[in-house]
């Protein structure tokens, strides 16, 4: 019997797999951190604009969302936004994020653990990273549609939702144990 070494997984969009470079997704490294997340996510709003309109869909049923990419290290989504459509207050179990507004203005209410409730409007082009503390909710109060490229590390973390900001716990989220696929 023989072993072979199987390369990294790395999964994209099939009607992006032409504009992404794999050497964005970095599908070497296992661990980002929000800086770097916060950099991927501005890039692919940067660069890969034209695709990524092209994919976009809006859904006045419910948000809309499709997955750009998946490695070991990081997943990718685009995100659509009708104007009042918005997030449940959550944290991302212990991963790191970051997103870049494509299109339009989100606003983010947000909290660190123990910290007080802030929020913040994300104007396109704007990469903002954050890490594993960050609980919030985030929505577009504008009356334009709007859309965002989001990215987590590490990937495929459950996110946990919770009734209000006010009930996010004092203790930041434990870092999760990734396995590998
Ligand atoms: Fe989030």
């Amino acid at each position: 019997m023989t072993t072979s070494i199987t390369p990294a997984p790395l999964e994209i969009h099939p009607r992006l797999a032409s504009a992404l470079p794999e050497r964005l997704l970095h599908p070497g490294r296992l661990l980002w951190t929000p800086k770097e997340l916060a950099e991927l996510t501005g890039t692919a709003a940067a660069e890969l604009a034209t695709p990524l309109r092209r994919l976009l869909r809006f859904d006045a049923e419910r948000r809309w969302w499709a997955r750009l990419a998946l490695t070991d290290g990081v997943e990718v989504w685009l995100l659509s936004w009708l104007p009042g459509q918005r997030t449940a207050p959550h944290d991302h179990g212990g991963a790191a994020g970051a997103f870049t507004v494509l299109q339009g203005e989100l606003t983010e209410e947000y909290r660190y653990p123990g910290g007080p409730i802030r929020q913040r409007v994300h104007a396109a082009g704007r990469p903002i990273g954050f890490g594993p503390g960050r609980a919030h909710r985030v929505g577009n109060t504008f009356a334009a549609p709007a859309a965002s490229v989001h990215a987590y590390s590490p990937p495929l973390v459950r996110t946990r939702e919770y009734s209000s900001l006010a009930d996010v716990p004092a203790e930041p989220p434990p870092v999760p144990v990734v396995l590998p696929r």
